[in-house]
């Protein structure tokens, strides 16, 4: 038989979904795959309901359905004030993780290079294999994860330099960039003339004082930025793969093409139940923020009483753990043990960092109280089964 791609060989299973695996096997509290364990608002399974009986069941519009991508124009206005044409500025995408290769594909040629900053969500480094480019990574320096303007702008010179990638609110390290900082990037891709590609999944998960800030909005960025996003965290719709992507209509008409190719389209039906949700009033919004805030205080304090030192995120619902002091060469067989030793899974934080990285491990704390009290009462007695 012949050889399988050379592009996808080195390509190993997601470090993330196998720690849900291991966490099931040792029937852990499963705190690795960052996804909800409470029901989405009742409005949308209501209305998801009442489509099941109505419709629509066929193939939407192929960059999705017009009322859907009206009520995300409507809502990026509200939050942002950017005024987004609903018919050749958006493309509805099958979860951000589409979003994000569809960008990519329309940007990127075979050698052209991508800058990633590290820690980093993984799908960024496959994508970027996926669409022919070359990844550069520019640390995020803990335990604050702040860059290195010179660092930045030496990666983004680079010859072949064509997109950077910016996760913000970032998986894993809970940074929220601030306007400084966006700025600081901004004036790069604008003197380099490269395209922003975000992934802003957890913009309405920002712990105050923090907020989110849509680089798009600042000067010269509208036209270079490629919004990624989608309904997975905001409505605890992780399942039902709804995202999309916002870019100027020049950017928009590759990106439809390169979607319809991928997938056709989103699922029509939760496209049309979900437009609930987007419809939603501020206080959906401010409701979603307290009731994570109040999760990162149940998790990080219970965190604090065992002694345990992580960082402190300013957003989405990730935290990192210092394990140095159990004296583990491999965060990866530490998570192993954690979860069969222990009884909790986390991941490994090895997995977003390009530096040789090992002293961190990652937990999510988007989970009910009772799981979260569970995970910390089993934590308790992490020194006694973990020190090696
Ligand atoms: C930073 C980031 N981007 C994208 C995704 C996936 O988003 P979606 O469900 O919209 O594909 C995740 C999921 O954990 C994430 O953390």
């Amino acid at each position: 038989m012949k050889r399988l791609s050379e592009r996808t060989a080195g390509f190993t299973d997601s470090v993330i979904r196998r720690m849900t695996r291991v966490s099931n096997q040792y029937e852990a509290v499963n705190l690795s795959q960052g996804f909800p364990d409470f029901d989405p608002p009742k409005e949308i399974t209501d209305r998801l309901a009442e489509i099941a009986g109505i419709g629509p069941h066929q193939y939407a519009l192929t960059w999705g359905a017009q009322n859907f991508r009206e009520a995300l124009a409507k809502k990026q206005e509200h939050f942002y004030g950017m005024k987004v044409d609903p018919d050749s500025e958006i493309v509805v995408t099958c979860g951000s993780t589409e979003a994000m290769m569809a960008a990519m594909m329309s940007v990127c040629n075979p050698g052209d290079r991508v800058v990633i900053f590290s820690p980093f969500y993984e799908n960024y480094g496959a994508d970027t294999i996926l669409s022919g480019a070359e990844p550069i990574y520019v640390p995020l320096k803990p335990p604050a994860f702040t860059f290195d303007g010179d660092e930045l702008e030496a990666a983004v010179k680079q010859p072949g330099v064509k997109a950077l990638i910016l996760c913000n609110p970032s998986n894993p390290c809970g940074k929220v960039f601030t306007v400084e900082e966006l700025k600081a990037i901004a004036e790069l891709a604008i003197k380099y003339d490269i395209y922003v590609i975000t992934d802003e999944v957890y913009e309405h998960i920002v712990y105050r004082p923090y907020e989110h800030t849509c680089i798009a909005m600042l000067p010269g960025m509208r036209e270079r930025t490629i919004i990624c996003n989608s309904l997975s965290k905001t409505y605890s719709i992780t399942g039902w793969r709804l995202g999309f992507v916002m870019a100027s209509p020049e950017i928009t008409d590759r990106v439809k093409k390169v979607h319809d190719f991928l997938t056709v389209g989103a699922a029509a039906p939760l496209m049309e139940a979900a437009v609930v949700g987007l419809q939603f009033p501020d206080s959906y919004y401010e409701g979603l923020r307290d009731h994570y805030t109040h999760m990162k205080k149940l998790f990080t304090e219970g965190l604090q009483e065992i002694g345990l030192r992580f960082t402190d995120p300013q957003g989405a619902y990730y935290v990192l753990v210092d394990i140095s002091e159990f004296g583990y060469e491999s965060d990866l067989l530490f998570c192993e043990e954690l979860a069969r030793k222990v009884g909790v899974g986390a991941v490994p934080g090895s997995s977003f960092f390009k530096e040789p990285e090992n002293r961190y491990i990652r937990f999510h704390f988007a989970k009910q109280d009772a799981t979260l009290q569970k995970a910390l009462e089993r934590l308790a007695d992490i020194r006694g089964k973990m020190r090696q």
